[in-house]
């Protein structure tokens, strides 16, 4: 493995790259090969054999490509499919809800910490159980909060809409007086602002695609596997199905366009 070798990045599609944005700021000079499972998206309603299989096929593609780490952006799969495969890999990988959990209790003042997600991550209990493997005296409450995402697809982000949706989410949030909040789904980050302002300032809201990209930079530090390459980083895009939407909605998400992405067939993997 060189250490100039690209970074892997998976998602169930576009949300995965409010994780790239913030591994790209993080990690400014590594190469990143980002695999978006549009034709196969969204994973956060599927069952736990249907995401694994998936996560699988994911990993095989970024394989492909030599990567030297791999980080599962996609919350749902982190949560329901990357504990039970990473032991079958020889390459290092992580999810986005150790680092997330682990800074939640971080920045928890008063121990009550509200996770949110898609079905399938909220079902899965990952956040809650992370949670109290680092302090059981923590109280979690965790909540689906599925509109969200088709919401910040649509751009849905500054709509009277979303705020009714939001206050009528996130009351009972309030209600148990939770300080720190988990947005545990790639696409919440795109919906902060009104997240923060329904929550209120007293709550901390946790981006746990920013805690994930620290978390890589400390273990390919610590593995002395940093790009030491001062050529401009590259950055390669692939996607399940026709990239048009990808590439629209990605140019909301980056503020940036993606000059090119490449559709593959993830069947044959
Ligand atoms: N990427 C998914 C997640 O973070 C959200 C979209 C989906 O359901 O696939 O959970």
């Amino acid at each position: 493995m060189t250490q100039n070798a690209a970074i892997g990045i998976f998602d169930s599609g576009v949300g995965g790259l409010t994780v790239f944005r913030e591994v790209v700021r993080i990690l400014p000079h590594e190469d990143i090969v980002y695999f978006g499972d549009v034709g196969r998206y969204p994973y956060g309603g599927r069952s736990k054999e249907i995401i694994t299989k998936f996560a699988r096929q994911d990993i095989a593609l970024l394989q492909e490509h030599d990567v030297k780490f791999i980080i599962c952006a996609c919350n749902t799969a982190s949560a329901v499919a990357l504990d039970d495969i990473a032991g079958d890999y020889d390459i290092d990988m992580i999810g986005v809800i150790n680092p997330g959990a682990q800074a939640a209790v971080e920045r928890t003042r008063n121990g009550r910490i509200g996770v949110i997600g898609t079905h399938a991550t909220i079902g899965s209990n990952a956040y809650a159980r992370v949670i109290h493997d680092i302090d059981p005296a923590l109280k979690v409450f965790s909540l689906a909060c599925p509109l969200f995402v088709p919401l910040a697809e649509e751009g849905y982000i500054d709509k009277e809409a979303t705020y009714l949706i939001t206050r009528d989410y996130l009351q009972t949030m309030h209600d148990v007086e939770i300080d720190t909040l988990v947005l545990g789904c790639t696409h919440y980050p795109l919906l902060k602002h009104v997240i923060a302002e329904v929550m209120g300032e007293k709550v901390t809201l946790i981006d746990s695609g920013e805690e994930t990209a620290r978390v890589a930079h400390k273990l390919l530090s610590d593995a002395h596997l940093l790009s030491a390459s001062t050529s401009k980083a590259q950055h390669t895009f692939f996607v399940s199905d026709v990239p048009e939407k990808f590439s629209s909605i990605a140019t909301r998400f980056l503020g940036r366009h993606i000059e090119k992405i490449t559709r593959v067939d993830i069947s044959g993997y």
